[in-house]
């Protein structure tokens, strides 16, 4: 007896779509053996000693990222992006690639686009210092300003897709393209260098944000390795990270651009990861400007108004540590050399056309490192802390964005209007960082003023490419140490005398767990931009310098 099998009628295809491009693989290998053959014949970066008084026991280090080949720890980043965006198949042969970026980010870009031989172009602040322009075309670059600082993402995404392009897009993809868990990423590369060290876990690492993603990267690897190495983040003036970060709110904005060049931002970047960070502190500019300087002095090297930032909040941490007896390392970096900031953190010109006094901080920097905290008071307050558990992590962090997919011919389509927030209605956004009262249109990093109403998409210049700017653990107890110094003594909003004591476990303010107190001070000091003398509350050293 025989069955018969009756084939079905219609049998379904296999559909089958090869899109593999010899010619372009080929291309891919290339560039991707190219980038890597740059990390190949690079050093590590140097991590320098700041000096302190021997008898503190406390080690201060700076790790030196100006020495990369293109001067700034943005090298490391341009790196990661330029295989991510490889890898990914988002960079084509011949296409430009595009990025939004306050300039050091660019410069190491254009270094990487001309090593693989694909066309780029940086679009900025009409304000990004000639230098870093200069850079940029040196490295074969394009420079295309826009005068408002908070446009420069969508017009860096318009010029994509009218070029095919790619944009890079360094604020959503910094924390990602950067592999946290090691590969002698910037942190791993610190433990390495601090293992022969007296302290060679840090109490503390001190980052700045941008993009945020060194602080993510240095916060993710600590915490992965299973260090007790605790993150602070300084934030300058005209940012709106600390209050983000302080109220939870990945909707905080900021009215004003930053003046600190590569650090402070107008919106909680997506690549700036808040539960990874321990602590932050807003610094004022005069404050990061007086460390720069000071750093010169101290150990004959310029650098720019970023590396200031971290290195006064970690002098504020060291003298913590001085006056609560604590020995142990920290650790902070050179962003990048001062070199490109002559004209603007070396000149007093600049300072006077500012409005800023660096005097008093100066003065406070001085007296903190020649005589200590037992015996003038230190540029320190207690840190307001929010109670244990209340993980920033549970808190809404920024929205990310997702891995784009695959577009026709594998090629990520340019991404118009796609920013997290991009469209972002800066009337409904909870935290703002009041806008810098002295601070008229035009003259300052962010460019004019916002009108209220605007979006910041009127505000934009027309997409022609101009070549060139128009202007111009603890640690333990120290060893036969002196008796417990005097801790510093501090002035108001339920700060005490005693260092952290009572101010730890949380005064009025911090009731609700978000120091709403402490953002309502540091808002009224930082519409006056910091100013010394101020009396509104906030510690108060001798010479009258507000940390507040
Ligand atoms: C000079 C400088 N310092 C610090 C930073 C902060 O780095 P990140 O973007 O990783 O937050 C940047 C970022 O652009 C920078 O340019």
């Amino acid at each position: 007896m025989s069955t018969t099998h009756e084939s079905p009628a219609t049998a379904t295809a296999t559909v089958d779509v090869d899109r593999s491009d010899p010619a372009y693989r080929s291309w891919l290998k290339e560039a991707v053996r190219k980038v890597q053959a740059d990390a190949n014949r690079s050093a590590d970066t140097h991590l320098l000693r700041f000096p302190l008084p021997e008898k503190w026991g406390i080690d201060l280090y700076l790790k030196d990222e100006s020495t990369h080949p293109t001067g700034s720890l943005k090298h490391r980043l341009a790196r990661s992006l330029f295989l991510y965006g490889l890898c990914n198949g988002w960079i084509r042969p011949g296409k430009p690639v595009i990025e939004a970026s306050s300039g050091s980010t660019a410069v190491s870009e254009a270094y990487f686009a001309k090593l693989i031989g694909v066309p780029f172009i940086a679009v900025m602040p009409r304000t990004t210092s000639p230098e870093k322009c200069r850079l940029i075309e040196f490295h074969g670059g394009q420079c295309h300003f826009v005068e408002d600082s908070r446009t420069m993402y969508e017009e860096a995404a318009a010029l994509a897709e009218r070029t095919g392009g790619h944009y890079m897009d360094q604020f959503t993809y910094a924390e990602r393209a950067t592999d946290w868990r090691g590969n002698n990423n910037i942190a791993e590369s610190m433990y390495q260098q601090l293992r022969l060290e007296r302290y060679p876990e840090p109490a503390w690492i001190v980052a700045t944000a941008g993009t945020g993603g060194t602080s993510a990267t240095i916060a993710r690897y600590v915490h992965y390795m299973q260090h007790d190495t605790r993150i602070c983040v300084a934030d300058p003036e005209n940012s709106c990270f600390f209050d983000g970060w302080t109220h939870h709110d990945p909707n905080a904005t900021a009215d004003c651009g930053s003046r600190i060049e590569g650090i402070g931002r107008p919106r909680m970047e997506p690549s700036f990861v808040p539960g990874a960070v321990d602590r932050m502190m807003k610094v004022p500019d005069a404050a990061s400007v007086a460390a720069v300087r000071a750093l010169e002095t101290a150990i004959g090297r310029k650098a720019g108004g970023s590396t200031g930032t971290g290195l006064w909040s970690a002098f504020k941490i060291v003298a913590e540590m001085v006056a609560e007896e604590r020995t142990g390392s920290v650790v902070t970096l050179i962003c990048d050399g001062g070199e490109r900031y002559l004209d603007k953190y070396y000149s007093d010109d600049w300072l006077a056309a500012q409005g800023l006094d660096i005097a008093p901080y100066a003065a406070a920097i001085e007296r903190f490192l020649t005589t200590g905290p037992g015996r003038s008071e230190p540029p320190v307050e207690p840190a307001r802390r929010v109670p244990e558990g209340e993980p920033h992590a549970r808190r809404r962090e920024p929205q990310r964005q997702p891995e784009r997919g695959r577009a026709v011919g594998g090629h990520r389509p340019a991404q118009v209007g796609a920013r997290p927030g991009g469209e972002r209605n800066h009337s409904s956004a909870r935290a703002v960082t009041p806008g810098c009262s002295s601070c008229p249109p035009g003259t300052r990093n962010g460019g004019p003023a916002p009108r209220p109403g605007s979006s910041p998409r009127t505000r934009s210049r027309p997409a022609a490419v101009s070549s060139s700017p128009r202007r111009p653990r603890r640690h333990g107890r120290g060893h036969g140490r002196e008796p417990r110094r005097q801790a510093p003594h501090l002035h108001g909003d339920g700060a005490v005398d005693g260092g952290r004591g009572r101010g730890e476990s949380g005064g009025e303010d911090e009731a609700d767990g978000r120091g709403r107190g402490e953002v309502e001070l540091h808002r009224r000091e930082s519409a006056r931009h910091g100013p010394p003398g101020d009396a509104s509350g906030g510690s108060t050293l001798a010479d009258g310098v507000s940390m507040a």
